[in-house]
């Protein structure tokens, strides 16, 4: 569970309630807050999820790494071949994704590489149970659960897929909300979710709402749900989430197709540079085998070999991620203290408790965030548009606001968050009292 939630506060009204006279003197503190805060020539960024420079340095053995050219099968793995990967590696990953080896394709470096070649590939060949191609359709509609990860949305709109939303919950999707546009409206092809930890909203899809997405009645026979695992084992807190069976379920409702998975060490060990899976039944698994093999004579083994070497086992990994928590962590609480100092109990925003991850997601008043957005952006803090994480960047309240506090070292997190926090006080104060964006 992740709480959203403005907690009381002792001293405080909340603005909303305040007379005229009170909160025309909150707004002119929050006026006088902000002109500090822009005369002191900040620049800092908490734009986009990437791992710190001490987080990649946990796997500076890579550079060094591997220690020979063949692998414990005897491959060597610095010639050609091997389209789905190196055993050893997708044995590791098995376990840890709860899938068998069979059921798994270790590939290049990125997933979203691999997701976006399952998408063209069902557009231009469709899928093994029915393979007439999606870009034949009049029109392919994917479900969206909001907030969601940007660059899942830009690359449907990429190829013209239309999008229809239903709100990402504590528990996942909106699954009543999914079944019901599913179920009579055979364009409706597919739906993307990120279930565990997700990219914003920090939530975890629960093992009963993956279950009714497995076992959903759809009217497109070819239904895929693009469940990207991105964040399966980034946990904040000794409390690991565990993800849905969601394979198993898909499986075991007698639509063994339903699903791709996918994951990588993107956030694991180096982004971009490590290693890229699908986990999906043995005929998508074949399908996509015999789809890529046209474009790849086998994926960078060397890599893989490095990475199997750095971690030994599945427990290898979790230990490592353990060292990665103890980074992020104290990042992501410098976060809720910035704003539970500044906003508890002035019922203007509310935001995510995420225990995984690499997001914090903001919900403040509507019709506010691009204004917050674009004072932090004057006082010298970027942060991801507004809007961002829905489909074509339009949030149609405009209240969502994506952290993404990795990166930047820990005392930047706490300047920048504190002037967050200043600036969504002043957007705030300005919209109740009337005062609009004129006032800088
Ligand atoms: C939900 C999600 N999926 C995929 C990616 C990118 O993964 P990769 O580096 O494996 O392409 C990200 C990166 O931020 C992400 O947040």
């Amino acid at each position: 569970m992740v709480p959203v939630t403005t907690q009381p506060h002792p001293s405080r009204t909340p603005l909303a309630e305040l007379g005229a006279d009170e909160l025309s003197a909150y707004l002119e503190r929050q006026r006088a807050a902000y002109q500090e805060l822009t005369e002191r020539g900040l620049t800092l960024d908490l734009t986009r999820g990437k791992p710190s420079a001490a987080q990649l340095d946990l796997s500076d053995a890579l550079l060094t790494l591997p220690m020979s050219s063949t692998d414990g099968d005897g491959v060597d793995v610095r010639n050609y071949g091997g389209l789905a990967g190196l055993r050893e590696l997708r044995e590791i990953f098995a376990e840890l994704l709860g899938v068998e080896p069979a059921q798994l394709v270790a590939g290049g470096a990125s997933s979203l590489t691999m997701m976006h070649d399952c998408l063209v590939q069902l557009l231009l060949h469709g899928a093994p149970e029915s393979p007439r191609p999606w870009a034949q359709e009049e029109k392919v509609t994917f479900v969206c659960p909001v907030p969601g990860y940007d660059r899942h949305f830009a690359m449907l709109a990429a190829y013209g897929i239309e999008m229809v939303t239903v709100p990402m919950r504590d528990d996942g999707p909106d699954v009543a909300a999914v079944e019901a546009l599913v179920r009579d409206d055979p364009s409706v092809k597919g739906m993307w979710i990120v279930p565990t930890y997700a990219n914003p909203a920090g939530s975890v899809t629960s093992q009963e709402v993956a279950a009714r997405l497995a076992g959903m009645v759809t009217a497109a026979p070819d239904f895929r749900i693009f469940w990207d695992n991105a964040y399966a084992l980034h946990h904040l807190t000794e409390d690991e989430a565990k993800s849905a069976d969601i394979v198993s379920l898909c499986a075991a409702s007698g639509h063994p197709d339903r699903v791709l998975m996918f994951a990588s060490t993107s956030k694991i060990s180096y982004a971009g540079a490590g290693v890229a899976f699908l986990a999906a039944s043995e005929r998508n698994i074949r399908w996509y085998l015999d789809r890529i093999q046209w474009a790849s004579i086998g994926p960078d083994k060397v890599n893989q070999l490095r990475h199997v070497q750095l971690f030994g086992d599945a427990q290898g990994v979790r230990d490592h991620m353990v060292k990665h928590r103890e980074i992020l962590a104290p990042k992501f609480a410098a976060v809720q203290q910035a704003l539970s100092a500044e906003l508890d109990g002035l019922g203007i925003a509310s935001w995510t408790h995420p225990t995984g991850g690499y997001f914090v997601s903001v919900d403040v008043l509507p019709g506010t965030a691009a204004r917050v957005v674009a004072l932090a952006k004057a006082a010298g803090i970027a942060l991801t548009p507004a809007g961002a994480s829905f489909p074509h960047g339009h949030d149609p309240l405009d209240t969502n606001i994506r952290l993404a506090p990795s990166f930047p070292p820990l005392a930047e997190v706490e300047s920048a968050m504190a002037g967050v926090a200043t600036c969504i006080g002043y957007a705030a104060a300005e919209h109740l009292s009337g005062a609009g964006a004129s006032a800088d």
